[in-house]
């Protein structure tokens, strides 16, 4: 195993671009183990994430009596439980992942198992109480053992009903507990959402062949119920994950003349607003779709031209569509010309870290004239970026790798430290950093 830095000094670059592929889509990986691992059968699967969070949720489905293993391609082969449950042995440990905790409790409650699940301090200090309401409601008995109504959570799942569930917060993993949940309901649950999130799990459900019907913002899932979970296996294929991919497009987008190209990068609806952000910045997008309507997801290249960019406004029901975009945004806008204005997004305050502070605070650490908002930011540029000597990434992913495509346009090389958390979602970004001609120490 390569050993995981803790720190890289990132040097500033005459970044031209270059072409390359980005690993598989985290949402996607999540919802492939986890349906995988239900079903009855071998589900074979192509370019599945293997980074932390994805392999946390893979061992929790190995927990309940599924197997998998990974050929030296990196393909993984999962074979089901087919019904054949066992109830895990000691705490489940999701790591880092909110995604991986959430889904997975909707799926536990809907098992004869009584289960704790984990996670690291990060995760322990998200707020669950928006899972527990609704499953509670179904039947199961969720307890929350952490501080302030976080984790560790305490599942004990059964016999559940369906519900007819509106949900209180823009949250494609709450959507998607309640649906994991629903799938082992006796009834038909439906959710209604008050805008559009990712509908990743809503796709490969569909894909499965359940009874998921989707009607404007409600979507409503027939359960299984007292008949048991009847699912069989299939091929699946993760594409790659456009929220990887957008770094190196920011990057390209900032630098006037340079250009990247991804290739085989998911095209969800439902994710994709970063390339209309960046359309209104000035940038040049292209994108050329590769899947087939017989593929559960849309995925295809998409290409970014860098041009001088001027500042936009962001916020209302485009907010869910670009959510983890969000931090890497604010870096596009702090090189942009004139005003970027976040708003509506007072969710980032609760993801990996308090994503508004943080991002508030490291972009002054380079100048940038910003001002932090209760639920988002004002960022006025272009900023000509003075390097600190070092920048904390509070061990989230998307800060590390957000101050890395800043410090390419910075005036001296940047040390970005507490980087490990990179391995979470896209292990070899600092390879393909390097790959695209930057100096990473
Ligand atoms: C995710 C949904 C989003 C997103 C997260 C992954 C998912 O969270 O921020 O990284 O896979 O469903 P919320 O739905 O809670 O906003």
């Amino acid at each position: 195993m390569k050993p995981i830095s803790q720190s890289v000094m990132v040097h500033p670059a005459d970044f031209q671009g270059g072409s390359l592929e980005v690993p598989g889509d985290k949402s996607i990986s999540h919802r492939i183990a986890m349906l995988a691992g239900l079903a009855s059968g071998v589900s074979q699967v192509r370019n599945y994430l293997q980074a932390e969070d994805c392999i946390n949720t893979l061992r929790a489905m190995e927990a309940l009596g599924a197997r998998s293993s990974f050929s030296e391609n990196g393909d993984l082969e999962i074979h089901g439980t087919g019904g054949k449950i066992l109830e895990p042995v000691g705490p489940l440990n999701l790591g880092n992942s909110g995604t991986g905790m959430r889904l997975l409790a909707g799926l536990m409650s809907g098992l004869p198992v009584s289960v704790e699940m984990t996670g690291d301090a990060s995760l322990c200090s998200r707020p669950m109480g928006r899972i527990k309401a609704p499953l509670e409601k179904m039947g199961a008995t969720i307890e929350l053992t952490g501080e302030r109504g976080c984790a560790p959570i305490r599942v004990k799942g059964g016999h559940l009903k369906a519900i007819d569930y509106v949900l209180p917060v823009a949250s494609a993993q709450v959507k998607s507990c309640v649906l994991f949940a629903g799938l082992f309901a006796e009834g038909t649950t439906t959710v209604t959402e008050p805008v559009a999130t990712r509908d990743h799990t809503e796709r490969l459900m569909k894909a499965m062949g359940l009874p998921l019907t989707v009607d404007g913002l409600k979507i409503s899932i027939q359960g299984f119920g007292s008949k048991g979970l009847n699912l069989m296996a299939r091929p699946w294929m993760a594409p790659g994950d456009f929220s990887s991919a957008a770094y190196w497009m920011a990057a390209a987008a900032i630098k006037p003349g340079a250009k990247v190209t991804i290739r085989n990068v998911g095209l969800n609806a439902r994710r994709t607003a970063l390339l209309d952000v960046l359309k209104r910045m000035g940038a040049e997008v292209k994108i050329q779709r590769t899947s087939s309507s017989a593929d559960a997801e849309v995925f295809g290249d998409i290409t970014v031209k860098g041009q001088l960019l001027k500042g936009t406004e962001i916020g209302g029901g485009e907010i869910p569509n670009l959510i983890d975009e969000i931090p890497i945004i604010a870096v596009v806008g702090a090189l942009a010309e004139g005003r970027t204005v976040i708003r509506d997004a007072a969710e980032l305050r609760v993801k990996e870290s308090d994503r508004i502070a943080v991002m508030a605070a490291n972009l002054r650490l380079f100048g940038v004239n910003v001002e932090e908002k209760p639920d988002g930011m004002e960022i006025v540029g272009p900023t000509d970026l003075k390097a600190p000597s070092n920048v904390n990434s509070f061990g989230d992913h998307r800060i590390a790798m957000s101050m890395a495509i800043l410090a390419l346009q910075a005036d001296q090389p940047v040390c970005i430290n507490n980087v490990a958390c990179v391995e979470t979602s896209y292990p070899g970004f600092w390879d393909d950093m390097k790959r695209l001609g930057v100096n990473v120490e």
